[in-house]
């Protein structure tokens, strides 16, 4: 039998304990006798025939660093199915019969679409799609490689605002990431004893959930205060002058950003990182195509893709209650 190539790539945001399911892809695939190529900049090198060949030694000592060492990238382009075709074509020639892609759902829509593109030209290309991004925001799986990272940083930057807000007895409005999710924000704000927090799941009122929360707190005798905001809500700034204006307390917004984006895999991203990377050869190996791996009751099992896109996030409401229980 003639030997299977695959390959890897990152694409979308990246994320920390990328670097980990590459190299889990990489070592798993060359132990199964398999050619392995990482593909650069996401979808980008596809398009550009960007790609190398990976060797064991390849993927050395990346296990604990942040970023993605095969670059990432949002490729407009590839939602062309010319370009799908292009790049279809570009595997066939390189006899790439299995594509790992880790990223978001973005991403996964890329991976059916190759797939489906190489079945136009008569080929087969096993993709699999793999959860990395910040986020926590793909609906088929409890976890993404990425998210407990940025989570941590959060917790650590907000711990170092709140030591600062205490001092000057101030209110401090963090803004963590999350476009779509409040994930981010609902667990550091746990994390951090916030005294409100505002993510975009939960349709939420200034007065009664800003406000009469500050006011509630003031009269137990605390002096200073933890907004968690995420992205997917803003407004940081505004809030921190409508706090001001409206109880007389000095009000600071700070934007964490990209620093949530960077850093080293904390230990469980680089561990469900490694098990991902692992999974998705494994299946590629047992001839399946068309997956994505995902966490489901703390296991990795995996589940069709169209599935898996159709699912719809469902938002902790029980942890959401149980944070507005206790932050006071
Ligand atoms: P994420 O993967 O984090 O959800 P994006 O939504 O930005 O991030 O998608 C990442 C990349 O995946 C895009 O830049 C594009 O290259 C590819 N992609 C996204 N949606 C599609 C689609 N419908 N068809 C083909 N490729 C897509
Ligand atoms: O999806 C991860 C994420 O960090 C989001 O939280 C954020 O909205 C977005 O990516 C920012 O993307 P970028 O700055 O890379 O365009």
């Amino acid at each position: 039998m003639s030997q299977k190539s695959i390959a890897v790539l990152t694409s979308g945001g990246d994320a920390p304990g990328m670097n980990a399911a590459v190299r889990a892809v990489v070592r798993t695939g060359i132990n199964r006798g398999m050619r392995v190529y990482g593909i650069h900049r996401g979808y980008n090198g596809l398009l550009k025939e960007d790609i190398e060949e990976m060797d064991l030694r390849s993927v050395s000592d990346i296990i604990g660093n942040g970023g993605t060492k095969l670059y990432t990238a949002r490729c407009k382009e590839f939602e062309l199915e010319e370009n799908q075709l292009k790049a279809a074509k570009y595997c066939q020639e390189m006899g790439i019969n299995g594509i790992v892609v880790v990223g978001g759902d973005g991403s996964f829509r890329g991976a059916r679409a190759l797939a489906k593109a190489a079945k136009k030209l008569g080929s087969d290309i096993q993709c699999i799609g793999v959860p990395g991004t910040i986020d926590n925001d793909i609906a088929c799986s409890e976890y993404t490689i990425g998210f407990d990272t940025a989570m941590n940083t959060a917790l650590e930057m907000v711990d170092r605002i709140r030591d600062t807000a205490q001092s000057h007895d101030r209110c401090s409005i963090v803004e963590v990431m999350g476009r779509r999710c409040g994930d981010i924000a609902l667990q550091t704000g746990i994390a951090t004893g916030a005294t409100a927090i505002l993510v975009p799941e939960v349709e939420y009122d200034i007065e009664r959930d800003v406000i009469a929360r500050i006011i509630n707190t003031q009269k137990t005798g605390k002096q200073h205060f933890i907004i968690v905001v995420a992205e997917g809500v803003g407004g940081v700034r505004d809030l921190a002058k409508y706090i001001e204006h409206r109880l007389r307390i000095e009000a600071r917004a700070t934007i964490l950003g990209h620093v949530q984006r960077g850093g080293s895999p904390t230990l469980r991203d680089r561990v469900v990182a490694s098990q991902m990377g692992y999974k998705a050869v494994d299946l590629i190996d047992k001839g399946m195509g068309n997956r994505v791996v995902v966490m489901q009751n703390g296991k990795i099992t995996d589940l069709d893709i169209d599935e898996a896109l159709e699912k719809e996030r469902v938002f902790d409401k029980e942890l959401y209650k149980i944070a507005m229980t206790i932050s006071i």
